[in-house]
């Protein structure tokens, strides 16, 4: 019988420390440091959820050419020509429907080079609409102006 008490408490004790140790209770997936900095910096220049996904995607298909801030200086632009536009300058000329069809089709869709390639294939619909998002925060000036005061 003391045996038996035994073994239950040992239960009892193993399930307790599971349920309060190991995987702190109320949180989702095991946290990401790096995403946490990301986040944060992206709160900070005023990007929504949806925008915030876009810019992790951007940052990892499109500066390569296109540049950390879309300004057309990604270090792969020098090899281009045509460059890749500055988007502040150019997007606000060009509307959603037409955006979306360079990002799924390329730009040879639209009768341009063949230089941004499609995307269609390697990106769902709900990450090109994450993109378009983003695109949306990159045709406009900053909201807040970096050190130094203003752009220009
Ligand atoms: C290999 C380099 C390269 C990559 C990678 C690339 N682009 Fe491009 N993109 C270009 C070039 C070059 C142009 C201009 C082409 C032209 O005018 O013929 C362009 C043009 C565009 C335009 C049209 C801009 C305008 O206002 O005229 C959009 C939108 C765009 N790219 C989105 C994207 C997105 C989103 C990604 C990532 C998913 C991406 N591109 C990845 C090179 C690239």
């Amino acid at each position: 019988m003391t045996q038996r008490r035994h073994v239950i408490g040992m239960w009892v004790g193993l399930v307790v420390a599971v349920a309060s140790g190991c995987g702190r209770p109320g949180e989702g997936p095991p946290a990401d440091p790096l995403m946490d900095v990301f986040r944060h910096q992206a709160q900070e220049e005023g990007l929504t959820r949806i925008q915030t996904d876009g810019k992790r995607l951007f940052a990892h298909y499109c500066v390569t050419c296109h540049g950390e801030a879309g300004t057309g200086d990604g270090q792969n632009a020098y090899n281009l020509e045509p460059k890749p536009p500055d988007f502040q300058q150019s997007l606000p000329l060009h509307a959603v429907p037409y955006r979306r069809q360079i990002i799924e089709s390329g730009t040879a869709a639209v009768g341009r080079s063949a230089l941004c390639p499609p995307w269609v294939r390697n990106l769902s619909a709900t990450q090109i609409d994450t993109l378009l998002a983003y695109l949306d925060a990159l045709a406009k000036p900053p909201a807040v102006p970096g050190p130094g005061g203003s752009k220009q």
